[in-house]
């Protein structure tokens, strides 16, 4: 996968404007608060189709303007065409429009796994020792690059998880039972959607630990070993094998608690509530791991997520890293840049000491919103 150019237009802090990557590393140079992440991000969006930072989708619309707009052309070894152009507009108060080669496309979802990129950034630090959720949700964005349909399956859970919540917290409100026949339905649908998901996110686990546990004994020279596995509800234990078995812990916790839930107005189990567990040496990553090492570990689960895609579909994903060599040792740097070989890399850097350690790349210095190949 080769992201050939970008072009913004009123987005975030960029007026105008074309990135041309290299095919190999393209560097992002620049002080701090210039741009540098605001591009990355920019490229991301098309492999996410939402931004991996924006808590409002209208942040990403420069000051002062009503609509932003990004496209990128690209080329994918899976398709015959010679390059292929994705787009979208970001309007106030409006939902994205993402179009393919110019065409309108129905809901976003659509654009998913046209363009597959992996991104490491800053904010991903939190997938070791941050809330479940952020787990869940490295694993969410990863699969449906690879599986778009899990995007809408996931879309469906949560769609009736918010009618059970509905349900549930209206009777705890009348101080009634809620409709038994409506309750059974939606527990019913979602023990179906859980179980279908967490098969899929325990086997991604699975597939990622053993990547993982190779490339992490790499960086650190095989002294730290590091493992990954799904957690969800404790009766399922750590066998995923069998979806109906699965199905069926979660339908009956959801139907052998129901005061509990109702107490509480919310639904307790499924797979909103599983998590990751990362151990490193055996010890749990979420407790003890170094500021070093949860750099390190998300480092590794983004280049097995990338490792993992190629496996899957042939080719790399764009590998986006966003200050990625601050804090890391000079064994862990050197592991990564020497390590990221045949595949397309766009990385951002405060200092120039990431151009040193590459051969050939285009280095373009970022200021206010502008760049210049330096
Ligand atoms: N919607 C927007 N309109 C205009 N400017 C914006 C908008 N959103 C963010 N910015 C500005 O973009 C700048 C930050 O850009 P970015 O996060 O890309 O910096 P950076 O170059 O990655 O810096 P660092 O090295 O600190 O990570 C900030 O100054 C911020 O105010
Ligand atoms: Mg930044």
């Amino acid at each position: 996968m080769i992201c050939k150019t970008i072009t913004y237009r009123d987005f975030r802090n960029i007026e105008e404007g074309t990135l041309t990557c290299s095919p190999g590393v393209t560097i992002l140079y620049g002080k701090n608060a210039q741009g540098k992440t605001n591009m990355l991000e920019g490229v991301y969006m098309f492999a996410q189709g939402k931004s991996h930072r924006a808590r409002v989708e209208s942040e990403l619309i420069r000051f002062g303007a009503d609509a932003a707009y990004i496209s990128m052309k690209y080329r994918s070894d899976k398709s015959a065409a010679a390059e292929s152009e994705l787009s979208m507009t970001i309007e106030r108060g409006h939902r994205k429009t993402p179009y393919k080669n110019g065409v309108r496309l129905d809901r976003m979802s659509e654009m998913i796994g046209n363009f597959r990129a992996v991104l490491f950034s800053p904010e991903h630090l939190s997938i070791v020792k941050g809330a479940p959720s952020e787990r869940r949700s490295f694993l969410d964005v990863a699969i449906s690059q690879l599986r778009p349909v899990y995007v809408r399956t996931l879309q469906r859970y949560n769609a009736i998880l918010l009618q059970r919540n509905a349900l549930l917290k209206s009777a705890a409100r009348r101080g009634a039972r809620p409709d038994a026949v409506l309750l059974e339905s939606w527990s019913e649908q979602l023990s179906e959607y859980a179980a279908k998901i967490a098969v899929i996110r325990a086997g991604y686990a699975d597939k990622l630990s053993d990547i993982a546990s190779e490339l992490y004994a790499d960086m650190t020279g095989k002294r730290e070993d590091i493992k990954i596995s799904y957690h969800g509800t404790s009766r399922i234990g750590g066998d995923y094998g069998d979806e109906e078995r699965v199905r069926d812990i979660y339908r009956r916790q959801l139907t052998e608690n129901t005061e509990r839930e109702i107490m509480l107005g919310a639904t307790q189990y499924g797979i909103h509530k599983d998590d990751v567990d990362i151990f490193i040496d055996g010890k749990e990553a979420k407790l003890y791991a170094s500021q070093g090492q949860q750099r390190s570990i998300v480092l590794v689960l983004k280049l097995s997520e990338g490792e993992y895609s190629r496996r899957q579909t042939g080719e790399y994903p764009v590998l986006l890293l966003d200050d990625v060599l601050s804090e890391l040792d000079t064994q862990r740097r050197a592991y990564v840049m020497g390590g990221i070989k045949d595949r397309q890399v766009i990385i951002t850097s405060c200092d120039m000491s990431a151009r040193r350690r590459v051969k050939d790349c285009v280095c373009y210095s970022v200021r206010n919103g502008k760049w210049s190949e330096t």
